[in-house]
C-alpha cells in the first residue's frame, strides 16, 4: 500500500512534556496508518497521552520528533493558513467535555465552523446552504427540537450529539474523538457510540480515544497506547 491510500499516517512519533528540569517523555516512537473507512480506537491508561496524540494527529499539537501526513503529504510543510484549513475542513473534533459555545444557541454551535471556513463575505452567500445542513444534521442527531437552545439547557448526551454535528458539518476526511462518552453515564454514552457507528457505516473514517475497553470494542480496530508506543491487539 502506498502513502496515498492512508488518510492519516503517523510515523516515529515522539513527544514530551517539560517539566521543571526533567523532560517527561509520553510518545515514544508512535506508528499508526488509518484508513479510509476505519473506526479505531485508541485504548491505554489515564496519562498514557492519548490525548497528545490525537491533538498532534489533528494538528493541534507537533510532534517533537517524526512525521504526521494527511492524504500522503507531510503536516509539518503546511503553511499557517493551510493548517488551520486543515484542522477546520478536513478534520472535525469531538471533546469529552463538548467545548460548545453558551452564547450561542445549538444551530449557530453547529454552523459555526463553516462560518469560519467561509469569512465574512463568504458566509453572507452561502448561509443559508449552511443553515440547512445544519438542520439536517440536528435531525440526523435528534435535536431536530432543540435548535434555539443554549447548550446549557442540554443534558450531557444532548450536548455531545450537538457537538459531533459541530464536527461533522464541514464533512471532515476524519472524525477524531478524545474520551466522547467519558463524562457521560452508560446508557446516553452507548447512544453517542450508536451514533458513531452509524456514521462510520455510511463511510466517516472515525478515530476515537479512550481509557475504558468496553467502549473501544465498540470500534473497528483497537490499538492499545501503552509505554509510549502503540501495541496491535
Ligand atoms: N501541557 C502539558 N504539560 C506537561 N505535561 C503534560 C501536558 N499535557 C499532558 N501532560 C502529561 O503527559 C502525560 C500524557 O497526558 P495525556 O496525553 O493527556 O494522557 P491521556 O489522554 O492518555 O490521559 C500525562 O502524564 C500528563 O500529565
Ligand atoms: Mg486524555
Amino acid at each position: 500500500m502506498n502513502n496515498g491510500d492512508f488518510i492519516l499516517k503517523a510515523e516515529g512519533i515522539y513527544k514530551s512534556y517539560r517539566m521543571g528540569a526533567t523532560d517527561v517523555k509520553v510518545l515514544k516512537g508512535v506508528d499508526l496508518c488509518i484508513k479510509k473507512g476505519d473506526y479505531v480506537a485508541i485504548v491505554g491508561a489515564s496519562g498514557s497521552g492519548k490525548s497528545t496524540l490525537l491533538h498532534i494527529l489533528g494538528a493541534l499539537d507537533r510532534p517533537d520528533k517524526g512525521v504526521v501526513s494527511f492524504m500522503g503529504r507531510d503536516l509539518s510543510r503546511y503553511g499557517g493558513g493551510e493548517l488551520n484549513r486543515f484542522r477546520n475542513k478536513m478534520v472535525g473534533f469531538v471533546f469529552q467535555f463538548y467545548h460548545l459555545l453558551d452564547e450561542l444557541n445549538v444551530l449557530e454551535n453547529i454552523f459555526l465552523p463553516t462560518m469560519v471556513l467561509k469569512g465574512v463575505f463568504g458566509w453572507f452567500s452561502c448561509r443559508r446552504i449552511a443553515e440547512k445542513r445544519a438542520r439536517k444534521l440536528l435531525e440526523q442527531l435528534g435535536l431536530g427540537e432543540r435548535a434555539n437552545h443554549k447548550p446549557y439547557q442540554l443534558s450531557g448526551g444532548e450536548r455531545q450529539r450537538v457537538a459531533i454535528g459541530r464536527a461533522l458539518m464541514n464533512e471532515p476526511s476524519i472524525l477524531l474523538a478524545d474520551e466522547p462518552t467519558g463524562n457521560l453515564d452508560s446508557a446516553t454514552g452507548n447512544g453517542i457510540l450508536k451514533v458513531f457507528e452509524e456514521l462510520n457505516q455510511a463511510g466517516q473514517t472515525i478515530v476515537m480515544v479512550s481509557h475504558d475497553e468496553r467502549v473501544a470494542q465498540r470500534a473497528g480496530r483497537i490499538v492499545i497506547l501503552t509505554d509510549g508506543k502503540i501495541r496491535r491487539t
